[in-house]
């Protein structure tokens, strides 16, 4: 059998995918998939690519069918199946061979298994890829966790593969064991609140001021060429221009208001409470999705909770200022994912390079988008506080659109419509504006009712309490 460069397991949309794109660059591919009929149909199907193709029925076929060390993409439903797969695997390896887990996996579990990989001998690589089946197919976004010495084996493939910003390519090693599928985890909590934010938006479109999907669906075509360009402004503009042919009705119409998730989004926010950050606008956007599947309990609402009158829907917006509160609150959502990325760096010491992941999230990713190029300058700037907001660009960015995300939260209130994740980013821009908050009303109280103590602002120290008693 011909020897393959690289070996990849799991011929789902995303494990075939990526197979032919790395094939089309010119590495032989050894593929196995656990049913193992997917395995001929795929080699049919590949055209002039299956000669890059090699096809292994079992796992010993596909270890016989690589070089030592070998490298074998893992491409399956994350959790249980990686570990089956690992398994499955591990004795027709040799010491020294790479696995490389490609799915959305919880970096937790990449942890884990990169430890007892490496305590067997084994390498591990923790990669996240992004850019859905096109990416996939074509050149996704390549976010790389693991020893630097197992990446340096497939760097070649990877960058080869992935998507290219001005001929650079999307893919980094950003640091150990999990940090690649944090990163990922992160991107994706992105992704929910961008998304959220957008349906917010046209949730305040179309039911407050009465726009077709249509109308709303050029209004996102034209704000695609302007700042607030990006890829999920792209499909959005082509899913409400989209009608459904069986009804002849806006596509958006006929499918159901209950969205899924299948965990990242949720990991992101786990993950930020646990190092003791909120990004508070990806909280409100994996919240908005578990209130959509409450679907019972709306239509209950609907009949029995009373919205506002509508005789004082709240202060007129225009196009542009619709556009200026989206902007004002992505860039909000960016910057509390990136402070979460920050506080994992620490926490984990990983070191990341926040530049160097925004810059590698310019292209082939689901928030690509025009902001990352700024964000990434940002980072190699001045950061006062470490935050996005508070960079020279940004924060003038924010002072000169905030107003609009305001007069949206006004609106949106005044006329009744849920705006979770606009909401979340104004009161996180709200916060951040007041160097003296209301914490110190919170700490009296944690005083008052378990002796907890407090510093206080005249001397230093931690342990004061208050007069309670008097
Ligand atoms: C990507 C996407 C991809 C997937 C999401 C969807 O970056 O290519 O994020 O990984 O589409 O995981 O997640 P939900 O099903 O949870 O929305």
């Amino acid at each position: 059998m011909a020897k393959a460069r690289i070996g990849l397991i799991g011929l789902g949309v995303m494990g075939a995918n990526l197979a032919l794109n790395i094939a089309e660059r010119g590495f032989p591919v050894a593929v196995h998939n656990r049913t193992t009929s997917a395995i001929a149909d795929f080699i049919g199907a590949a055209g002039d690519l299956a000669a890059s193709l090699v096809a292994a029925e079992t796992p010993a076929a596909l270890a016989a069918a690589l070089t030592p060390p070998r490298a074998i993409i893992i491409m399956v439903k994350a959790g249980g199946p990686v570990d089956a797969t690992i398994d499955a695997l591990k004795p027709h390896l040799d010491l020294g061979d790479i696995l490389i887990d490609a799915g959305n996996a919880d970096f937790n579990d990449t942890r884990r298994r990169e430890a007892q990989l490496k305590d067997a001998g084994f390498r591990f690589i923790g990669m996240g890829v992004s850019g859905g089946e096109e990416g996939a197919r074509h050149g996704p976004s390549i976010m790389v966790g693991g020893a630097p010495e197992a990446y340096a084996e497939i760097a070649d493939i990877v960058e080869a593969i992935a998507a290219k910003y001005q001929d650079a390519p999307c893919a980094a090693h950003l640091g150990p064991d999990g940090a690649g599928h944090f990163v990922k985890t992160v991107h994706n909590g992105i992704e929910y609140a961008d998304m959220q934010m957008i349906a917010e938006v046209y949730g305040l479109l179309r039911n407050a001021d009465g726009r077709s999907p249509a109308q709303i669906a050029a209004l996102f075509d034209e704000w695609n060429g302007g700042p607030l360009q990006s890829y999920l402004a792209e499909i959005t503009a082509k899913v409400l221009a989209a009608t459904d042919p069986d009804t002849g009705r806006p596509m958006v119409d006929v499918i159901l208001d209950r969205a899924g998730q299948k965990g990242t989004g949720r990991w992101t926010v786990i993950e930020a409470l646990k190092l003791g950050q909120s990004a508070s606008t990806i909280e409100a956007a994996v919240g908005a999705r578990s209130w959509s599947a409450a679907k019972d309990l709306r239509e209950t609402g609907a009949e029995r909770l009373t919205g506002p009158k509508t005789s004082d829907p709240g202060p007129v917006l225009l196009d542009a200022d619709l556009e200026r509160a989206l902007l004002s609150a992505r860039v909000i959502a960016y910057a509390q994912g990136f402070s979460l990325l920050a506080a994992a760096s620490e926490d984990f010491a990983w070191d990341l390079d926040l530049a160097r992941t925004a810059e590698i999230w310019r292209a082939g990713c689901i928030i690509r988008s025009a902001l990352l190029d700024d964000i990434a300058t940002a980072f190699r700037g001045e950061l006062p506080g470490d935050s996005l907001i508070l960079a020279p660009a940004f924060a003038r960015l924010l002072n000169d659109n905030a107003g609009a995300l305001r007069r949206l939260v006004a609106r949106a209130s005044l006329s009744g419509q849920p705006i979770p994740a606009m909401a979340s980013a104004l009161s996180y821009y709200d916060t951040m504006r007041h160097a003296r908050g209301t914490a110190a009303l919170i700490q009296a109280q944690r005083d008052f009712f378990g002796a907890h103590g407090f510093e206080r602002v005249d001397t230093d120290g931690e342990g004061h309490h208050g007069p309670w008693g008097l």
